[in-house]
């Protein structure tokens, strides 16, 4: 049956007991308004650990000034129904005020990679991740955690302080859940209306043809972003945020596009802004020479 735990000190006591049976824990942090893909990353969870903890928290800290903070959807009962329905041990449901009480002053800053990509026009909001991540993982010590694709320079985020700081937790990116035209699942689509969710189709076309083109073996990234740019422009409600080619440890732009490369894009649909994402595959032409 499914536990829900809001206070530090019985999460802890909880863990606790988990840990002094042996027993594996897989954890889903997310801030609730749960779909189809975190429910992915539970099973996925169920699968692999003997334990599944599922954090719900709309964490104050990884929102900007005029950000959408208040307005973001807190849809608690619902979400613990389908976490029910998933057989998940435990929700930890926390309050700002005690994962932030009077004088928190120490947070968790990554050089260079915060301000990539996502982190130009939202300043701040990795420094905000990346800080309830760690605290989560302290209470939590979870073996295995599972984040989405979608969020991509979220996971590299993540991986990295995990290697920087020797937490020990194995991090799992699984693959972005998308609706049957090609949507990408978030918390923030419901913010769309019917009209916007069409036109939110293009970035996911954009996404499609560089895939395209990269199989039809165009390297040169300049030219993938000119065709990008062209297929989200033709949508009238779409602005864009950025679009960028970059390599998906550092998140630095390329000009040559590589296997294993991500084409990234940010894009405002009315006042929504949306995400997505694509690792590409580029065919390696192998020759076999024969004597
Ligand atoms: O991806 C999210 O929902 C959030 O950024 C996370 C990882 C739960 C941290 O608040």
């Amino acid at each position: 049956m499914l536990q829900v735990i809001t206070s530090i000190e019985d999460i802890k006591q909880r863990i606790k007991t988990f840990k002094e049976d042996q027993l594996s824990i897989g954890f889903v942090p997310t801030m609730g308004a749960l779909h189809e893909g975190h429910l992915s990353l539970v099973r996925q969870a169920k699968e692999e650990n003997d334990k599944v903890v599922v954090s719900i928290f709309v964490n104050p800290l990884q929102f900007g000034v005029g950000e959408d903070f208040t307005q973001y959807p807190r849809t608690f009962d619902d979400d613990c129904k389908l976490l029910s329905k998933e057989d998940v041990d435990v929700v930890f449901n926390p309050k700002a005020p005690e994962m932030y009480p009077d004088g928190f002053c120490t947070s968790v800053v990554l050089e260079h990679l915060e301000d990539r990509l996502c982190g130009k026009s939202r300043p701040g909001h990795f420094r905000g991740v990346a800080t309830i991540v760690l605290k989560l993982f302290n209470l939590i010590n979870p073996d295995i955690a599972y984040f989405g694709q979608k969020d991509f320079q979220q996971t590299v985020i993540i991986k990295r302080v995990v290697a920087d700081l020797n937490l020990g937790v194995n991090i799992k990116a699984l693959p972005t859940i998308r609706e049957k035209e090609g949507l990408a699942l978030s918390s923030r689509n419901g913010y769309l209306s019917e009209t916007e969710k069409k036109d939110a189709l293009c970035l996911y076309k954009a996404l499609i043809r560089v895939q395209e083109m990269a199989n039809a073996g165009v390297k040169n990234a300049r030219e993938i972003l000119g065709e990008m740019e062209k297929i989200i422009n033709n949508c009238k409600s779409a602005r864009i945020d950025y679009i960028s080619i970059v390599n998906p440890e550092t998140l630095e732009a390329v000009s040559e596009v590589q296997h294993g490369d991500v084409a990234a894009l940010a894009v405002r649909i009315g006042k929504t802004r949306l995400i997505d994402n694509i690792i590409l595959m580029v065919l390696i032409a192998f020759f076999i020479l024969l004597a």
